[in-house]
């Protein structure tokens, strides 16, 4: 199984939402079963939506963040326990979170927690050796930030080389983001150190996210 991680990011509103959906669902998805898994992350008010009008098994929800608070007066946070039954995936420790909203390991740790305790698979992302991997966590991204939005993918060789150090195992899900496109999505999808890419500007434009996971499909045809 590979993973393709479409992380919306703070983008789009709901008719885009609906737009970005209509034309996802209207591509066959079927060739991706037992292959591939999307795993789609919009803005929290787009989840229940999404939820909605994509029904396929190769496709999962996640959010891009949680609380790292229990239920409670924590006026606007989502926690995990809002998000339970909605996704089952969450992105923790996004070096744009990192860097705008300050979060530190010990935020992203208890993140991951409280993901945990709902039944939620917290997606750790890294930007580099020195940024702390969780105990239990074992969907981790390597997203160094330079290659983000930049158009400077790191190379197949900087990503393995940073999955050694990372000390990543058979245990591991072990994914790879920063301006991968259809066009270089390859080079991350077929090496078996690698389960899957995160996607940041390729996932908004659903003919681009679908192109990657037939790269993917093609990958595990041939092996
Ligand atoms: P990008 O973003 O694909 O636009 O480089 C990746 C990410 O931030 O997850």
């Amino acid at each position: 199984m590979k993973y393709i991680v479409a992380n919306w990011k703070a983008y789009f509103n709901l008719t885009q939402t609906h737009e970005w959906a209509r034309t996802f669902s209207s591509l066959p998805l079927d060739v991706f079963i037992d292959k591939v898994t999307f795993i789609v992350c919009p803005p929290f008010p787009f989840i229940h939506v999404i939820n909605e009008l994509l029904y396929h098994p190769s496709v999962k929800i996640g959010a891009q963040d949680v609380s790292r608070f229990p239920e409670g007066p924590y006026t606007g946070e989502v926690t995990a326990q809002s998000l339970s039954g909605m996704v089952d995936y969450v992105i923790v420790g996004h070096s744009e979170r990192r860097i705008h909203l300050k979060e530190d390991d010990k935020i992203i740790e208890e993140k991951c927690v409280m993901a945990c305790s709902q039944g939620i698979t917290p997606i750790v992302c890294v930007r580099n050796t020195a940024d702390k991997i969780p105990d239990n966590v074992t969907f981790i991204a390597y997203e160094p930030v330079e290659a983000i939005g930049s158009g400077k993918n790191a190379s197949l060789q900087e990503v393995l080389e940073i999955r050694k150090q990372l000390h990543i195992s058979a245990s591991h899900q072990f994914f790879y983001g920063g301006s991968v496109k259809a066009d270089n999505a390859k080079d991350y999808l077929f090496p078996d150190e690698i389960q899957g890419v995160i996607l940041g500007g390729a996932s908004l434009e659903p003919k681009e996210l679908f192109a990657i996971g037939k790269v993917a499909a093609s990958h595990l045809r041939q092996s």
